[in-house]
């Protein structure tokens, strides 16, 4: 088992320049992650499909450099200087430095894109710091030869989670579990790990993402996770996850999608259920989200087609389902839903395999 002191590097040589590529994909948790401790540990365990489509595709140039005193790097949105995601990136080098002393050797060139549209809602911060995770993985493999395939990948999701906790689900596929868990063998707070027992019924399946609001977050991950802190049903929420997480590992490995529906509705209300109790409180539903959470319902009531919904920190809502009804459930979309989404807008993904070398 891989424990803090395992990711120090210590070992390396030096090389001149080197060019790497990575795509990561977003993921959608099933049972949530709300809460956190010192160092980006997690309050509770969660577990999440990772997606296909919605990625980001970060390519890193790395030159040696002389001075070896602070972090130096450019950074490049869609092929244009982005100084906005500048102090983001250079938190997460000071966070990670620790681990890969050998930052500050090098000059970086950072060249980043989403497949889906820029300010959709849909969080870049996770897929952006897993691509961002998996080229330093590269640099040290460069500079490191000899480290494992499962060090290279463990060390890649625990770095992607010292930049945004939840990015470390989005280095592996299909389902992957962050946080320990009593139940699941070689579950880590430090890193993500992949869940392999997977039911058939939950092959390729579908993650709609239907935009009901693409403004600015109006709560912040950091602030919504502080906002855990002194929480009055923190503590009950926190052992309701490891009850939810236990649930959902038999679910997954039974293929039982009506127990699955259960659960993952139970979770997204229960996220939102958290900001609307804490203090300050938020209500991040707009009215369309609830007019399409009550659409899919009186949906599922009439065609018994397994269809659910869950939510992030926003308004905009992903709708599961199994592959073999996405015909119907596209139509339900297309007939009943679109007027709800801001422009029209929905994104088509499902379930994939993580990040990949480009
Ligand atoms: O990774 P963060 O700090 O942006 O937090 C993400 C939290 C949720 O998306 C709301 C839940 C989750 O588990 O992904």
């Amino acid at each position: 088992m891989l424990t803090e002191k395992d990711f120090i590097t210590t070992s390396y040589k030096s090389i001149d320049a080197a060019s790497f590529e990575w795509s990561a994909p977003s993921n959608i948790a099933l049972v949530k992650y709300w809460g956190k401790k010192e160092n980006q540990i997690p309050a509770n365990p969660s577990i999440s499909f990772t997606l296909n489509n919605c990625k980001t595709i970060t390519k890193l140039d790395v030159i040696k450099k002389s001075e070896t005193n602070s972090f130096s790097f450019d950074l490049l949105f869609e092929g244009k200087p982005k100084e906005d995601f500048k102090p983001k990136i250079q938190k997460f080098f000071e966070r990670i430095e620790k681990y890969c002393p050998f930052l500050k050797e090098y000059h970086f060139k950072i060249d980043t894109q989403n497949t889906f549209p820029h300010s959709s809602g849909i969080a870049s911060s996770a897929s952006g710091m897993a691509a961002l995770a998996m080229n330093i993985m590269s640099l040290e493999k460069a500079i490191n030869p000899t480290i494992s395939d499962e060090y290279f990948y463990s060390k890649a999701s625990f770095l992607a989670r010292l930049g945004s906790g939840s990015a470390c689900r989005s280095i592996k596929g299909e389902v992957v579990v962050w946080g320990n868990h009593a139940e699941i063998n070689g579950s880590s707070d430090l890193f993500g790990v992949e869940f392999s027992e997977i039911h058939p019924n939950f092959k390729n399946y579908q993650d709609t993402i239907l935009l009901v609001d693409k403004g600015e977050k109006q709560v912040s991950s950091t602030v919504g996770h502080d906002l855990m802190h002194n929480h009055p049903y923190a503590e009950r929420r926190f052992a309701q996850a490891h009850e939810n997480l236990s649930k959902m590992k038999a679910i997954l490995t039974s293929g039982n999608t009506a127990e699955f529906i259960k659960i993952v509705e139970s979770e997204a209300l229960t996220l939102h259920a958290m900001m609307m109790t804490s203090m300050p409180y938020f209500i991040l539903m707009k009215p369309n989200t609830l007019e399409i959470i009550n659409k899919i319902w009186k949906f599922r009531n009439e065609t018994q087609i397994p269809v659910c919904f869950t939510l992030d920190a926003g308004a905009n809502v992903h709708i599961l389902y199994p592959e073999n009804v996405s015909v119907k459930v596209l139509q339900f979309i297309q007939d009943e839903l679109v007027d709800y989404c801001q422009n029209g807008q929905y994104i088509c993904d499902q379930i994939g395999n993580g990040a990949k070398s480009n």
